[in-house]
Formats: structure tokens, sequence, C-alpha cells
């Protein structure tokens, strides 16, 4: 059990957001079947968004993607549907913070936390876009969902340590740290870049590095409540954030890379390693920020 932000998690994964469609019948069927103990949805806007025309990911790397879905989705209505399953992070997003709002009022009732995305490179007005209202964003949802923690999701930026303190200011719970990085592939038989957008988010082992940074930065600065994402493939990558300050750890990318058996092999391994040390996954968490 882990408690963050006054809710109780049944344990330390969750599955990052956009990596289980948004088909309520997939996602029961995960919760029954796969049992990831939580699970972020994909991020929903008040109305829906086309998704950007494929090609719309590419692994470049081992274990190294671009993807750039473009926030399609279609609109938060669809929680009704899918109700409460299992233990839920609901991801909203939008292109004003009116929208956002809004979104949330529709999102309230479902999940344990809402997660707001203000950091999804992959469509313009929307994601990152609205990251310099990170403060207005903040207060609006909270205003609106009040007691239900929210948690503003962050990308990997200069600004990135700024834009925690407003989210906290703001009135935030908590913050996901972090979303993908832009990046672009050129095919070379037609010199233009891969996929349908240009550009991509980046996500995957080539990011952990990046992820591990930021929470480290983020943690040394405010102590927030965390839920780190970014590369986690193994149960070291897991230790690793959260001994730097994450309580929740965000699995992506591997799972499409090597399916949701890879959640089965982190637990089991954080836990063995915990057992071995005579520790507590809470025991862990902070301990590589020296103050
Ligand atoms: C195919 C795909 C779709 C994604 N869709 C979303 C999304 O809808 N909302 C969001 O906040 N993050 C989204 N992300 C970002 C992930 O939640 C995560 O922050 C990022 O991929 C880094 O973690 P990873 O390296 O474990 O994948 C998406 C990532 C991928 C690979």
């Amino acid at each position: 059990m882990i408690r963050i932000a006054n809710v109780e998690m049944d344990d330390f994964l969750t599955v990052a957001s956009g990596i289980v469609p948004d088909v309520p019948e997939y996602i029961s069927r995960v919760c029954e079947e796969i049992r990831p103990t939580s699970l972020t949805l994909k991020t929903f806007t008040l109305n829906g968004v086309e998704p950007h025309r494929p090609p719309t990911v590419v692994k470049f790397h081992d274990s190294c993607y671009m993807n750039a879905i473009g926030l399609g989705n279609p609109g938060v209505g669809l929680l009704k549907e899918i109700g409460n399953p299992c233990q839920l992070i609901v991801s909203i997003g939008g292109s004003s913070v009116d929208e956002i709002a809004k979104a949330a009022e529709v999102a309230k009732p479902y999940g344990m936390i809402i997660e707001v995305n203000l950091s999804s490179p992959n469509r313009k007005g929307f994601g990152e876009s609205m990251a310099r209202y990170t403060k207005e964003v903040a207060t609006a949802v909270k205003d609106v969902v009040k007691d239900k923690p929210v948690f503003i999701k962050l990308g990997p930026w200069d600004e990135t340590l700024e834009l925690a303190g407003k989210a906290l200011e703001g009135g935030a719970d908590g913050l996901t740290l972090i979303n993908t990085l832009k990046g672009m592939k050129i095919d070379l038989n037609s010199f233009s870049p891969y996929l349908s957008y240009s550009t991509g988010g980046i996500s995957g082992k080539c990011i952990h590095p990046l992820a591990v940074r930021i929470v480290h930065d983020v943690y040394k600065e405010y102590e927030p409540e965390i839920i780190g994402v970014g590369g986690v493939f193994s149960w070291e990558d897991a230790l690793e954030l959260a001994s730097v300050g994450a309580k929740i750890i965000g699995v992506g990318t591997a799972i499409l890379d090597e399916g949701f058996s890879v959640l089965k092999e982190i637990r089991n391994g954080v836990n063995e390693f915990l057992s071995e040390k005579g520790l507590r996954f809470s025991d862990v968490i902070g301990r590589g920020v020296k103050k």
C-alpha cells in the first residue's frame, strides 16, 4: 500500500498514460486479467480530437520509440462508459484553462487521482503549449475537483523546476514527471520526416536518465508528491526513480516493447531487493537526494 496525496494506492506501480487504448471493454479486460494495480488512462479532452494520420509511432533504437498520436481521443464523456474498473488515474488535457477545467468537472467522479497533461509535444495548442499557464490550470482544476488529488504532468524541459513550483503554488497536490521529449526521424527514401506530424515524443530507455535527473531536481527543491515516469524497463529503473523522490512509478514504453508481463517482473524484482535489504518501499523514496 502506498499513500500518496492522501489516497491509498495498492502498490507503487501504474501503467503510464497513453499505453492502454481508450476502449471501455479493453480497459476492463486489462484491469481484470492483468491486474496492473493502477492504470493511468490516455489523456481525455472535453471534446474529442482526431488522431494524426499514420505513421504515428516509430521504434528508432532498441527500447526507444517516438510517437505522435496527437492526443486523439473520443472526449472525456467516455469516462461514463469506462467507470471505475480498477484503481485509475484519469488524465485530462485541453487547449485553454477553461476547457481543461470543464474536462475536470466531467472527470471528477472517476479515478483516484486527476492528472493534467501540460506536456505532450504532439499537438499544437494542447499539452506543452499549455505549460505556460501551469499555475492557472492547477488552480482552476483544483477548484473543480476539490478533495481529489490533482497532479500536473510536465516534460523534461529547462524550465521544469520553475513550472513545478508554479503547479504547487497553484494548488496541485503533486507532479507527474516526465512526459516525452520532442524529436524527429528522417525517412532516407523521401528525405522527409518519417512521422506524419513531422516530430514525435521520444520515450523508452533513452529518456530514463533524463527522468531521473528531473525527478531528482524537483524533489530536492520542493519534496512534492511525485509519480515518476520515463524509460522504466526493470526493477532497478523503478528503484532509481523512487530513490530520487517518486512514490508511484509509471511504466509506458516497456509495455509496448515487452508486453504487460514486464509489470510483474518489475514488481517482483523490487520486492525481492527490498526484502533482501530489509527495507520497505517507503524507505527508498528520496534516499538518493542529498539535501
Ligand atoms: C504511444 C504513447 C502514447 C502516449 N500518450 C500519452 C497521453 O495520452 N497522455 C500523456 O500524458 N502521456 C502520454 N504518453 C507519455 C507516457 O505516459 C510517458 O510519460 C512517456 O512515454 C515516458 O514514459 P516511458 O518511457 O515509460 O514510455 C504516451 C506515450 C506513448 C509511448
